[in-house]
């Protein structure tokens, strides 16, 4: 499919996502939305993609929602076409694992982008931030909300309140990224860490992604009887004789995803 706003490739099990828009740093126009969710539709859908890469440019990640976009909005218009929800919610509900692979700016609705996603991998230049509070406005897609639970309250009320950014060693200490890697590696080592997770099985990484999701959305004891379940369910997978067999054998597994 042709895009405008950015680029889609695949490769070993691994489905890409660039954010195309270098002269506006990646803004988050709605254009680039309806596109992001739309590839995520797409490889979500493709039996040949069992991991998702979302990344930038080297300068920038996203340097956040559209200022320009938005700056005549009224209530009316943010609220009758429901701004952000709309099209930001596949990132978010997508089944399949989606990694972040963040250069240079995220801020704004670009940090918030990166924690819609499952883990963050940063280059030493990631610069993450919130400085909506500048524009007269506050974080609106997740940042109140995410960044709190990522790296605690304290940092999150200093990165919303006083918009400093943190840059990638900070936001590693904080917990808020999974891993950093010099810059001109990111992309490939995020690739890399995607496609073990692809060829894993699909069913049982899908299971992982719900039950560590649960640990946010509900209390410990639920979370652990949800992943009990799943754990039962796993022994109704070819995949789990499959994986178990080449244990004993051993042998590397070969994954059907079934
Ligand atoms: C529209 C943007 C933009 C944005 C940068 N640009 N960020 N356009 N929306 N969010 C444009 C600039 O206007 C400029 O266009 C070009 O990109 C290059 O940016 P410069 O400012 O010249 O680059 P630099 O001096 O290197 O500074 C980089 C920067 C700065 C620190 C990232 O651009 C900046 O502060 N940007 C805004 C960051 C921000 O406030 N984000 C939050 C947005 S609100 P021209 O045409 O002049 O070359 C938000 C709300 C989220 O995200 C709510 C939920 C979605």
């Amino acid at each position: 499919m042709e895009y405008t706003y950015i680029l889609t490739e695949k490769k070993d099990r691994v489905g890409l996502i660039t954010l195309n828009r270098p002269k506006q740093l990646n803004a988050l126009c709605d254009g680039l939305m309806d596109e992001v969710g739309a590839a995520l539709a797409d490889f979500e859908a493709d039996d040949g993609i069992g991991c998702i890469v979302i990344t930038g440019s080297e300068k920038a990640f996203a340097a956040g929602a559209d200022i320009t976009m938005m700056k005549d909005f009224s209530y009316m218009d943010a609220y009758k076409g429901d701004y952000i929800t709309r099209n930001w919610e596949k990132v978010k509900t997508c089944r399949k694992p989606v990694i972040a692979a963040v250069a240079g700016f995220a801020l704004g609705g670009g940090c918030e982008l990166a924690m819609m996603c499952d883990m963050i991998f940063a280059a030493d230049t990631a610069k993450f931030g919130q400085p909506e509070i500048k524009l007269g406005i506050l974080p609106g897609a997740g940042g109140t909300q995410r960044l709190p639970r990522a790296i605690g309250k304290a940092k999150a009320m200093d990165m919303c309140l006083t918009a400093r950014m943190i840059g990638a060693e900070e936001a590693e200490r904080s917990g808020l990224v999974a891993r950093v890697v010099p810059a001109d590696k990111l992309v490939d080592e995020t690739l890399a860490a995607a496609a073990t997770i692809a060829s894993f099985s699909l069913p049982v990484v899908m299971m992982i992604k719900e039950c560590v999701n649960r640990a946010y959305e509900s209390s410990l004891n639920e979370g652990l009887l949800f992943e009990r379940r799943e754990f039962h369910a796993a022994f109704a997978l070819a995949d789990q004789k499959e994986g178990m067999a080449a244990f004993v054998d051993k042998r590397a597994a070969a994954f059907k995803h079934e």
